[in-house]
């Protein structure tokens, strides 16, 4: 099987499934335009995230990792007028086309996009006593997931859901002495789940515009 069949099979999912929009197809050209790498979600796990955060009634979203605010949109999209999003994103220049887009898409009123190293704007929001999310996604550098899980599960409550993108780097996650630090990290961050008794979790493998890779979903317990 081969990347373009994988690319056949997401235009057509979304051709009759997805959809798309001013506002999301903007969000993906602006940020081409800018220069930002291109590693949004594709629309299809967009979707997804959607459909999840909908399905759980999310009213307060954490993202960490913005980027252009792709799937910012598509998560912010499942929550009511009077929920919320956060989202954490290091660069100021991609936060401000983030804000843009976010904007664009009329969600500027539930969106947040907070820059700086997600690891403060975390340890931030604990010591702060934030009222816990309902979904938390992490999208973020992949060196320090492991860090970012354990902080996102003491932003949660019991039924939080937290998402991880990126969990399987194309069976890269079997390399246990990998010099690539960001699948270290994506080690880590399994090991980090399997040991944490508050959580029950599984991982996904994934193939389509994104190539081959994979989401983690862990649900936190009572
Ligand atoms: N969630 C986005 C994609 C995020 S890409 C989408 O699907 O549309 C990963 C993002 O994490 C990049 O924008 C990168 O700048 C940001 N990032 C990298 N290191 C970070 C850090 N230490 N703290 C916060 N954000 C970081
Ligand atoms: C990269 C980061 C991502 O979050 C992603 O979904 C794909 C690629 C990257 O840093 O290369
Ligand atoms: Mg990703």
């Amino acid at each position: 099987m081969s990347q373009t069949r994988w690319d056949d099979v997401d235009a057509f999912i979304v051709d009759a499934l997805v959809g798309s929009d001013d506002a999301l197809d903007g969000a993906l050209a602006d940020s081409r335009a800018a220069g930002l790498p291109e590693i949004a979600v594709a629309p299809n796990q967009g979707k997804l995230l959607h459909l999840i955060a909908r399905a759980i009634r999310a009213r307060r979203i954490l993202e960490i990792g913005t980027l252009g605010g792709y799937s910012t949109i598509w998560l912010a999209r499942a929550l009511p007028d009077d929920g919320s999003l956060i989202s954490l994103e290091l660069d100021p220049s991609y936060a401000e086309i983030a804000r843009k887009n976010v904007a664009r898409a009329g969600l500027q009123k539930v969106v947040e996009v907070r820059v700086g190293p997600a690891m403060d704007s975390l340890d931030e929001l604990i010591s702060d006593r934030a009222d816990p999310f309902d979904v938390i996604f992490i999208d973020a550098d992949k060196d320090n997931y492991a860090e970012y899980f354990m902080r996102s599960v003491e932003l949660s409550r019991p039924g939080t859901l937290i998402v991880g993108d990126n969990v399987v780097r194309e069976g890269d996650v079997l390399d246990a002495s990998h010099s690539d630090p960001r699948v270290r990290g994506i080690r880590r961050f399994y090991q980090a789940v399997g040991a944490e008794p508050r959580v029950t979790a599984t991982a996904i493998q994934t193939v389509g515009t994104k190539g081959y890779d994979g989401f983690a979903f862990v649900l936190v317990e009572g």
